[in-house]
């Protein structure tokens, strides 16, 4: 068998383990040829590829982002005279072309549409969830978030420093348009006094309360956690909004830190590096057993997989019922 494998979507740490788990797998294991597939569903239309080596899939565990690069190319998209039918046809002719068994996707939200798309055409998919924003319907978690996770968790430590010495509110900023995974893990690991998530509505007179509050019991300086997302006056940022408002209504001086891309760079995280290795893993193993149109899964420990047409158009939010949210109220963390 001949597999492709293509990066779609914005970076994230883990994706070059996890090509090194699809490649090293399917070429000892199965004897499967490999080619890397460049700039996403881009690389498809252009015949844009390489042919693995073994070499090639040599010191990739641990490096950031994606050596085969990314585009958010999506070939079904809709234009205005319709669906782009040509770049369709297109990349089906040169998957037959280049002797492609499989195409295995590894992205986000828009990949996986895309790859349930395909699949639906019955091209011969099968999908690995990546983003740091853990937003993917059907998997517990995506390669990538531990990793950013980690990073917002290292930044709100070391903003309790200043906020602490300067008796200051400090607001961070983190990633997260729809969901608030981020805030929410990074904030509960950081000690944060206000999360707020773009699931859970806030009124800034409740996040003024929390901190007088703490104020009146000898705390003058609170961590605000704030994912990108939450709604805003005037479309303005989240960190910025908020950091404004609260230093009105409090008279604390408070200030403002968006993390941004950092949470996305760099190398991932041993939970990372060994949970792509296995997607990658599983996703050979589903090629090789013709499992296909399929995205694989982490439920509870266990490595399992779901049909890309239950996934594609599904978003997995943060709750009130998750356990961290419940636990952060019971301990006094203000939630909006
Ligand atoms: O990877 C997901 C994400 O990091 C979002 O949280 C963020 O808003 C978005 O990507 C921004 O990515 P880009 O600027 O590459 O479109």
């Amino acid at each position: 068998m001949r597999i492709g494998i293509l990066t779609s979507g914005g970076d994230c740490p883990g994706i070059n383990a996890t090509i090194r788990g699809v490649g090293k797998t399917a070429m000892n294991y199965y004897g499967m040829e490999v080619m890397g597939i460049h700039s996403g569903f881009q690389g498809l239309l252009t015949k844009d590829v390489e042919l693995f080596t073994e070499k090639s899939l040599s010191g990739l565990l641990n490096l950031g982002g994606t050596i085969l690069g990314t585009s958010r190319e999506k070939p079904f998209k809709k234009n205005a005279t319709g669906p782009d039918i040509n770049k369709v046809e297109i990349i089906r002719n040169n998957i037959a072309e280049l002797g492609l068994d499989c195409i295995v996707c590894i992205g986000g939200n828009g990949t996986q549409k895309t790859a349930a798309k395909f699949a639906a055409i019955g091209v011969n998919v099968v999908s690995v969830p990546k983003t740091i924003d853990n937003d993917i319907w059907g998997t517990d978690f995506s390669f990538g978030f531990d990793s950013a996770v980690h990073i917002a968790t290292d930044a709100i430590d070391r903003l309790h420093s200043t906020a602490s010495s300067h008796k200051r509110v400090m607001v961070i900023e983190v990633m997260g348009h729809k969901a608030g995974w981020i805030a929410l893990y990074s904030g509960m690991a950081g000690g944060g006094d206000v999360i707020l998530v773009p699931e859970i509505p806030y009124s800034v007179a409740n996040v003024r309360e929390t901190i007088m509050n703490r104020l009146k019991k000898g705390k003058p300086y609170s961590i605000i956690v704030v994912a990108e997302g939450i709604p805003t006056e005037g479309g303005r940022r989240a960190g910025e909004f908020i950091a404004k408002e609260i230093e009105r209504e409090t008279g604390i001086e408070t200030r403002e830190t968006v993390l941004g891309y950092i949470q996305r760079g760099g190398s991932p995280t041993p939970f990372d590096r060994n949970l792509s290795t296995r997607m990658g893993g599983h996703a050979t193993e589903l090629i090789a057993n013709g499992q296909f149109g399929r995205m694989i899964a982490l439920n509870g420990n266990e490595i399992s997989s779901i049909p890309l047409e239950e996934v594609a158009g599904r978003l997995k939010l943060v709750t009130e019922e998750h356990d961290l949210v419940v636990q952060g109220r019971k301990m006094g963390i203000c939630f909006g």
